[in-house]
């Protein structure tokens, strides 16, 4: 481990104040012309103007030293909502859907996330981690230093147990910061089809126990939706979750207003994703509770569906986040850069609120806000270098990757 001086660049980074930022402070940036970033033993050991962590490091032997030719440096993203463990896409079900068969149409049918539970149910461990490592691969080309990703194409105890090794060996064989989520409410199985609540207690009696025993997922997370889980359903399975020692995320409103922002306020969840049909009273709830919102436009855009009232939940003080929903259904897309560029054209969000969003807020929807989501002192040297001189570049240069370069605990992966 050595110590590295990072130099001549535009330093762009939340600052983090122990908590997530919200309202009028959702875009509260530091920018720091002729910047530098002094790292140690691969965290972030001083940033400033360059003089400035000079003077502070005299003294210190400094083992390298990297020219970062005026660029721009933000924070690594943070991707803290995906299903990116996957065994095969579904561009089929991409044209039905553009012909006007709707995405919860499909699932009634036994497609959609039924037919992504038959291919990783079929696949072997190897081919879903394959799969599963070249999307990560991506994310991490395209920015992301930190994901959180789901389980939830097993729907039953041992897939769903398969299903959280891959993501296991994903932490363990990739420069990945990654949080697991159980997410077996992701879908009634096939089998259980006639008999929800009979899904639901296996959920809450076998798969739950078997999760937190193995101690290989921190969040559980269900889609509470209509003709899924309703919210009653949703309601015992993440108290279950809850009893069993993991932490709480819901897919909440996505295509109608169940009421699942409601019940992401009253359990308190750490955050409640999508949130495209939540109610005003809801969100203001959410605010209340201090819910985080994690915001997927990539999905909106991929369905055709209005996108979520970000500026709102901003005007509310709920605090935001961003994320991709990478899955091979509602949303095949790993690029922050370009769910950031979403968030500036059809949220309404400044580039410093998408850039709060996309890395500090992110990171504490998944529990890691003290880790990684800003170039703070003690903290992981988790960077980007865009190839441009400031964060407008994510949006700017659209449907390309804007990142030139991605450096994990301070060293170059990508
Ligand atoms: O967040 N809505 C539920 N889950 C995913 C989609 C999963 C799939 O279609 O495979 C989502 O959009
Ligand atoms: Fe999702």
């Amino acid at each position: 481990m050595t110590t590295k001086l990072f130099r001549n660049a535009r330093i762009v980074t939340p600052q983090d104040p122990g908590a997530p930022l919200r309202g009028a402070d959702q875009g509260k940036v530091r920018e720091i012309e002729g910047g530098a970033l002094l790292c140690r033993h691969g965290l972030v050991d001083r940033v400033g103007e360059e003089a400035e962590v000079r003077e502070a490091a005299k003294g210190t032997e400094i083992h390298e030293e990297v020219d970062l030719g005026g660029r721009c440096v933000i924070p690594g993203f943070v991707d803290p909502h995906t299903h990116l463990c996957f065994a095969a896409r579904r561009e089929e079900e991409f044209r039905l859907r553009l012909e006007g068969t709707p995405y919860l149409e499909i699932l009634r049918r036994g497609g959609g996330i039924l037919s992504s539970v038959r291919s990783v149910r079929s696949a072997s461990d190897e081919e879903l981690f394959e799969t599963t490592l070249g999307n990560a691969m991506s994310a991490l080309e395209h920015g992301t230093t930190t994901v959180e990703v789901k389980s939830g194409y097993g729907l039953d105890t041992e897939t769903e147990l398969r299903m959280l090794r891959v993501i296991d060996r994903l932490r363990r064989e990739t420069p990945l910061d990654v949080a697991a989520t159980f997410m077996g409410g992701h879908a009634v199985a096939e089998d259980y089809r006639d008999r929800p609540d009979q899904f639901v207690d296996l959920l809450c009696g076998e798969m739950i126990p078997a999760v937190a025993e193995q101690g290989i997922a921190r969040f559980c997370d269900v889609f509470c939706e209509e003709g899924v889980f309703s919210v009653d359903q949703s309601r015992r399975i993440l108290l279950a979750a809850r009893a069993a020692g993991l932490e709480l995320k819901i897919h909440a409103d996505e295509v109608h207003d169940l009421g699942g922002a409601g019940l992401a306020a009253e359990l308190g969840t750490v955050s409640a994703e999508h949130l495209l049909a939540a109610s005003e009273p809801n969100l203001e709830a959410m605010a209340e509770a201090g819910v985080i919102a994690a915001l997927l436009p990539a999905t909106a855009y991929s369905l055709r569906k209005p996108y979520a009232p970000g500026r709102r939940m901003v005007e509310l003080g709920v605090p935001v986040a961003l994320a991709t929903d990478c899955n091979p259904g509602s949303c095949f897309c790993e690029s922050m850069p370009f769910v950031f560029g979403l968030g500036v054209m059809h949220m309404g969000f400044s580039l410093e609120e998408a850039l709060v969003a996309s890395t500090l807020n992110a990171a504490y929807a998944i529990g890691l806000g003290h880790r990684v989501g800003s170039l703070d002192p003690g903290k992981s040297a988790d960077f980007l270098v865009l190839d441009g001189s400031t964060p407008a570049i994510l949006a700017y240069h659209a449907g390309v990757n804007p990142v030139a370069e991605v450096y994990k605990r301070a060293e170059w992966v990508a």
